[in-house]
């Protein structure tokens, strides 16, 4: 960035509204007791210390590892969230290596920054299929998890605004399916891309499975339709920009301690009943470490994310008592779910290059990296200010493909599509970059993972395995996506691109299998979607981590509220669902401790 960029930075971007509560000293903390202590101050974590301290009765301490999103430039600006893989605010998680992956191992990004995830996340806001979570609901036998009444939270979490840009966005979203009274800003990018006018037009000459999709959150998203992601006036929409900062940054009864990792959730009574009321706080970054307990008076609330939040469980004696003995811990809570069921959706991007020569390359044209700087630094407008990504498709893999003869279709209905595919073109209107490029994710992948201990010293990362592959439907689902995606690149409509496989599909045959599923173990990755490691299951099942009020089972005072909680993994991006889990869980916090 130049210098003069940086001074414009700094004047525009201090008027940004300023946390009050938020401190990395503990020693400035007013309080030791809190009637309820928050692991985690993510996109799960911020909501729930937003709602909990709208009664101001109730004192919250929410505490974050990573620390303050304030002033992140790169999280704030919508174009640069690449940038944020790998940086400061990651974790830098890795995963072992994946044996039906050619042994790869794979970048497992996580936010580690208060908003989580949701400060370092792509943007895309889709709330998956209706069927999601009615299977949800057979699953924990609780209506109250199923579409009809997830909706409204949603909707209470969601603030539909307009783009920064102006556009005038009628007609590419429903606003029945929407609301202007949230938190969280949704919108539409409203920066015309080159290749907006190709879908368009391949859309209508192929229409059936790849019809227009009016707006991909209504419940049933099959087809393309246009992309809605979380950006307020071209700026990242977090958990934190949203619920932690502006008008709730002067509640007295909210505390903010970040740069302070929870080591260990711990055990405050034995009889009658187990309860874990109390935590290990553990100070991050330079000088010598201090470790603090600290106990809630109603619930310690674990918010740490799909990876950190069993492996939390674990440093603190719940889970598979077999293997927290082999690591010396002592077993307090036999729950050998914990860690188990890790789901994700595997990715790969296909990308072709343009054979004509009237094409423009933002990526490498360091002109319009300044042009597009000044823009959003001056209006908040232009590519920087939304993913370069305008079109979401949700395909679903045909009938006659023969997958069907091997396999059950393992999606929760007719209306939940099998592939998640984003198609775009790296150019700025009207001219088109030098791929056309989609990404292709399997929206229902049978492999499960897990997440297990390294060691018992909270500073290590855990051991990912996603599992990769090691289910036969997924590698076999994701070859049929491939076909998906030649045959809309294979419409008149992009017949002037004179499009050729480029990147991991150049010069293999895609009627080749073998060939194919060879680039696929080698191109796929996980889609930072990880689920499932605390699962919710019906109060009487013999697995599972959580009740489907989401109490940790056989325990109390600890609850677990974040992705991890989820039983299936949805169709689509799981940060709306973590919103809409979030907002009802305080309502389910409210509700046990008001009556
Ligand atoms: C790079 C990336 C891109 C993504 N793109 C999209 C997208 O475009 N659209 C979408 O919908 N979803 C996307 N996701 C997924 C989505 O952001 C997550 O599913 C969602 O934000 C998870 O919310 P969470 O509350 O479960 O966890 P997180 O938001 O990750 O929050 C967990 C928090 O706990 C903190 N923490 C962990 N351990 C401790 C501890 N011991 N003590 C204290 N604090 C701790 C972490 O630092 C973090 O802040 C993406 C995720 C990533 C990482
Ligand atoms: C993640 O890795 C990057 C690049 O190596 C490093 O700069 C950053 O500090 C790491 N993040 C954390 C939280 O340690
Ligand atoms: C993966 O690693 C295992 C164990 O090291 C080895 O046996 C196997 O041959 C490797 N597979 C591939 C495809 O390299
Ligand atoms: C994983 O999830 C499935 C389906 O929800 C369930 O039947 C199984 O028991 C779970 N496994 C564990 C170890 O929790
Ligand atoms: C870079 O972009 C500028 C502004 O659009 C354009 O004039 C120039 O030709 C481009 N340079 C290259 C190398 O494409
Ligand atoms: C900002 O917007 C104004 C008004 O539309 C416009 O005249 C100006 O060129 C824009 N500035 C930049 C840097 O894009
Ligand atoms: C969006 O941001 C720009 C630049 O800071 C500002 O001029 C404009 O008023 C903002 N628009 C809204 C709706 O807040």
């Amino acid at each position: 960035m130049h210098l003069f960029s940086i001074l414009i930075f700094c004047v525009s971007f201090s008027a940004f509204p300023v946390l009050a509560v938020i401190t990395d000293d503990f020693s400035k903390l007013p309080k030791r007791k809190y009637d309820f202590i928050i692991v985690g101050g993510g996109t799960a974590g911020s909501v729930l210390a937003n709602r909990l301290t709208e009664l101001n009765r109730w004192n919250v301490l929410l505490v974050e590892a990573g620390p303050s999103h304030e002033g992140v430039f790169d999280s704030a600006v919508p174009g640069f969230a690449g940038r944020l893989s790998r940086s400061l605010y990651d974790w830098n998680y890795t995963s072992i290596p994946q044996a039906s992956m050619n042994n790869r191992t794979q970048n497992a990004p996580r936010g580690h920054i208060l908003g989580g995830s949701s400060s370092i996340n792509g943007l895309a806001y889709t709330r998956s299929s209706a069927s999601d979570y009615d299977r949800w609901a057979l699953h924990t036998g609780d209506e109250g998890w199923s579409w009809n009444q997830l909706l409204p939270y949603f909707l209470k979490s969601e603030r539909w605004t307009r783009p920064s840009s102006g556009e005038d966005i009628t007609g590419k979203y429903d606003p029945k399916f929407h609301s202007a009274n949230g938190l969280v800003s949704v919108s539409i990018s409203g920066q015309p891309l080159a290749s907006d006018v190709k879908i368009a037009r391949a859309i209508e000459e192929l229409s059936g499975g790849f019809s227009f999709d009016p707006d991909p959150n209504d419940g049933t998203p099959l087809g393309i339709g246009w992309h809605q992601v979380t950006v307020l006036n071209g700026t990242r929409s977090s958990a934190a920009t949203a619920y932690l900062g502006g008008r709730f940054a002067s509640r007295k009864n909210l505390h903010v301690l970040v740069n302070h990792q929870v080591t260990r959730v711990t055990q405050t009574s034995h009889s009658p009943t187990v309860e874990f009321r109390g935590v290990s706080v553990m100070n991050q970054g330079g000088g010598p470490t201090h470790l603090f307990q600290l106990t809630a008076k109603k619930e310690v609330i674990v918010s740490a994310g799909s990876y950190a939040t069993p492996q939390l469980l674990m440093l603190s004696g719940i889970g598979d008592p077999s293997e927290l003995i082999k690591l010396g811990i002592q077993p307090l809570v036999n729950l050998p779910s914990v860690g188990k069921n890790l789901s994700d959706h595997p990715r790969f991007t296909m990308s072709w290059q343009l054979g004509t020569s009237n094409v423009i390359d933002p990526a490498t044209n360091s002109t319009l990296q300044d042009e597009f700087l000044e823009q959003w630094l001056t209006n908040r407008t232009g590519p920087l200010s939304a993913p370069s990504l305008n079109q979401v498709g949700w395909l679903r893999l045909p009938e006659d493909s023969g997958l069907w003869d091997e396999f059950e279709d393992p999606a929760s209905g007719p209306n939940a599509p099998h592939i998640n595919a984003g198609p775009r073109g790296g150019g700025l209107y009207p001219l088109p970059g030098p791929l056309f490029q989609a990404t292709c994710a399997l929206t229902v992948p049978q492999s499960r993972g897990t997440v297990k201990l390294q060691s018992t010293n909270p500073r290590d990362h855990p051991l990912i395995d996603f599992g990769m592959f090691t289910h036969p439907f997924d590698i076999r689902a994701l070859r049929d996506g491939v076909r998906l995606l030649v045959k809309f690149v294979s419409t008149p409509a992009f017949a002037d691109y004179s499009l050729t496989p480029a990147g991991p599909f150049l010069g293999v045959d895609l009627d080749d299998d073998a060939a194919v599923y060879e680039v696929l173990r080698d191109a796929t990755s996980n889609n930072a979607h990880p689920v499932g490691t605390a699962a919710m299951s019906a109060r009487a099942a013999s697995y599972g981590v959580v009740d489907p009020d989401l109490k940790v089972k056989r325990v109390k005072g600890l609850r677990v509220v974040d992705a991890s909680i989820m039983p299936y993994i949805p169709v689509g991006h799981t940060q709306a669902p973590v919103y809409a889990i979030a907002e009802r869980a305080a309502d389910m916090i409210k509700g046990a401790w008001l009556t």
